[in-house]
């Protein structure tokens, strides 16, 4: 037991944080053993290329010696930025040198580095309503007010963020610094945004001289046909685009490498945070990253996450369709790994109902409130069906029901 109150010791961004829901739940839930978790975006281990890895670890190792154990540049090993960038021209058509390219520790710490290089308290970021709300933390924590601006089937209504911009004092639009976006198989929706709303978005940025951040995790794993899956990157002539993407659903997210990819001069600054942050992200496993791009298996993994993962979303889907009541609506993602829903229930909070849905009904979520930028959604809740048995997603999704039904 503590003696001292170490509250004093606090600083007062320490003091502002809330506990992730999703980290809490997690230990919540893997410590009560029959409970269904449709919390975080897990992958299924069973895509998990494991004798793969084997190999290319030891190889790594064998091949780069102490190299790939050693501390490594800030922005990353050049050799793997070389990779990462051909990786990114042939599946993505973004045009990249190892100049525009920062290797980081799983997007989150670019989420975290894109805030400290660009946000001072009082700047405003605009994001999609709902967004993914580790992004929303990482921005709050720099001090950022976030605007929100609602998506439909086509993802962000960039005609409603015109208008927000339009109607903003000039003093207002001179602190808003750029407008993230997750723009295909979004976070926590499913939905992607439109080819024309991507060019629309791209003449907004350019009108009133913004940046945007482009987080794309998902662009790998669509499961639909005549889906739009061209990144803003590959069609960003004005160099305003950050984009960020990870190897956490298409590989292993525990060995916790992304990328950030941007003007150089950007690149360079974020760089310079990095240094005192994390000097550099870990050097095995960007090696490791490379040899899987290389050798073919990260192309792989995503040949089986896409019917794999899309089994799963109709399979709850269809469920849902037979057991949850009238008044709820939930999204119909394209790709990813989640569901949205709401539930048009008067005083339904999602929040408040977690703790009866885990010791009562067994079963997980994250509650939607945390996903909004205006402190709506306590009616709503993400549901992932990527992690779950098939079994487990049928039963899951009945209790759901019931938990909604009786509640
Ligand atoms: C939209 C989005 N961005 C960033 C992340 C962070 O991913 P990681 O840090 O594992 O690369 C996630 C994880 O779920 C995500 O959904």
């Amino acid at each position: 037991m503590s003696v001292l109150d170490y509250s004093r010791y606090y600083s007062n961004l320490a003091r502002s944080i809330k506990a992730s829901e999703i980290r809490e739940l997690l230990a919540i839930i893997k410590a009560k053993k029959n409970v269904i978790s449709f919390a975080g975006g897990i992958p299924d281990p069973e895509l998990f290329p494991r004798k793969e890895l084997a190999e290319i670890a030891r190889d790594v190792i064998e091949i780069y010696g102490d190299e790939a154990l050693q501390y490594s540049e800030t922005k990353g090993v050049r050799e793997v930025r070389e990779t990462l960038c051909k990786f990114l021209s042939t599946r993505k058509s973004i045009k990249c040198e190892p100049e525009n390219a920062i290797i980081t520790t799983g997007s989150q710490s670019a989420l975290d580095l894109v805030a400290r290089t660009l946000i001072d308290p009082g700047n405003v970021v605009i994001t999609e309503n709902p967004s993914y709300l580790a992004a929303i933390g990482a921005f709050k924590n720099a001090g950022a007010r976030l605007i929100g601006v609602d998506i439909d089937d086509s993802g962000m209504k960039t005609s409603i963020l015109e208008e927000k911009l339009r109607a903003m004092s000039p003093d207002e639009r001179r602190r808003v610094k750029f407008i993230y976006t997750i723009p295909i198989a979004q976070n926590p929706s499913g939905v992607s945004l439109s080819a024309e709303r991507k060019k629309h978005l791209l003449e907004i940025a350019s009108q009133y001289d913004l940046l945007v951040v482009e987080d794309d995790p998902y662009s790998y794993l669509v499961f639909e046909e005549g889906v739009d899956k061209t990144v803003i990157k590959a069609l960003d002539r004005e160099n305003r685009v950050l984009y960020m993407s990870t190897i956490s659903k298409i590989l292993a997210p525990g060995l916790r490498i992304g990328w950030l990819i941007g003007p150089d001069d950007l690149i360079r600054r974020v760089e310079l945070v990095k240094q005192y942050v994390d000097l550099h992200s870990p050097t095995l496993t960007q090696y490791i990253t490379a040899e899987a791009m290389k050798r073919g298996v990260i192309d792989r993994v995503i040949g089986r996450a896409i019917p794999h993962y899309r089994a799963k979303r109709d399979l709850m889907l269809k469920t849902m369709s037979e057991y949850f009541p009238e008044y709820t609506w939930y999204s119909k993602p394209i790709g990813g790994l989640f569901i949205f829903t709401y539930v048009y229930k008067s005083n339904f909070d999602a929040g408040k109902l977690l703790p009866v849905a885990i010791e009562k009904y067994s079963v997980a979520y994250v509650p939607g409130g945390s996903f909004h930028v205006d402190g709506k959604g306590a009616n709503s809740m993400r549901i992932s069906f990527s992690y779950p048995t098939y079994e487990q997603i049928i039963e899951g999704v009945k209790r759901l029901a019931e938990l909604i039904r009786e509640s």
